[in-house]
């Protein structure tokens, strides 16, 4: 049986060997970060954590949205992921912190809204994972769960097949969040994005 910190070796090898060119991969996914960002509605001031932030690629428009007084935290596992992030000067727009969402350097209900791109794949403990960002977010704050393509053209670029057991199905993640702490309110999966929101529940 793998251990957690097996898993957790895998997602950091998988991603520092990926880290150098994770940008340059991705050049035209700007746009569809900055309306998942503003699905979120953000209000000026808001504390706002990008969850499994990588190289920080949605910290500029989450920055945009909360604005100077507005505090934006991205929490990465891996140290290249964050590194390359430095490197691109995303820590202007927020702070970077090597963290594991498993556990939160940060305090209950500290935070008003979690974004998370490409994360909740990767998470061997799904729901404790959703459930600890449930913990620091207050009751009717907000997550967003987004990838900048969507299942069924992800799985075709990986050249699998979805099965009905997969997390992101709507049918899985609306009861995966609720007994997480969530309520999700929406629910996006076309070819250009997935997208889905939820409201953290009282
Ligand atoms: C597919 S990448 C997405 C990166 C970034 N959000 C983006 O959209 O470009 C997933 C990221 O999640 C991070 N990650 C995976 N498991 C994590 C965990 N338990 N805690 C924190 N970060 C994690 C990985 O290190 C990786 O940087």
């Amino acid at each position: 049986m793998r251990s957690m910190s097996d898993d957790h070796t895998h997602v950091q090898e998988f991603f520092a060997a990926r880290a150098a060119d994770w940008d340059t991969r991705f050049p035209d996914d700007g746009p569809a970060y900055a309306a998942a960002v503003a699905a979120l509605g953000l209000r000026e001031g808001d504390r706002v954590l990008d969850a499994g932030c990588g190289t920080g690629r949605a910290l500029t428009p989450l920055r945009a949205a909360v604005g100077p007084s507005g505090q934006v935290l991205g929490v990465d596992l891996t140290p290249e992921m964050l590194e390359a992030a430095a490197r691109a000067g995303r820590g202007r727009d927020g702070r970077l912190l090597l963290a594991d969402v498993a556990a939160l350097p940060l305090r209950t209900e500290s935070l008003d809204a979690v974004f998370a791109a490409g994360l909740i794949a990767h998470l061997s403990h799904p729901a404790e994972n959703l459930r600890e960002l449930a913990r620091v977010v207050r009751p009717g704050g907000l997550l967003a769960l987004f990838h900048p393509i969507g299942r069924a053209t992800l799985a075709a670029h990986q050249g699998r097949q979805i099965t009905p057991d997969d997390l992101r199905a709507e049918s899985n993640l609306g009861p995966l969040l609720a007994a997480s702490g969530w309520r999700m309110t929406s629910y996006v999966d076309e070819d250009a994005r997935f997208l889905a929101l939820a409201v953290r529940e009282d």
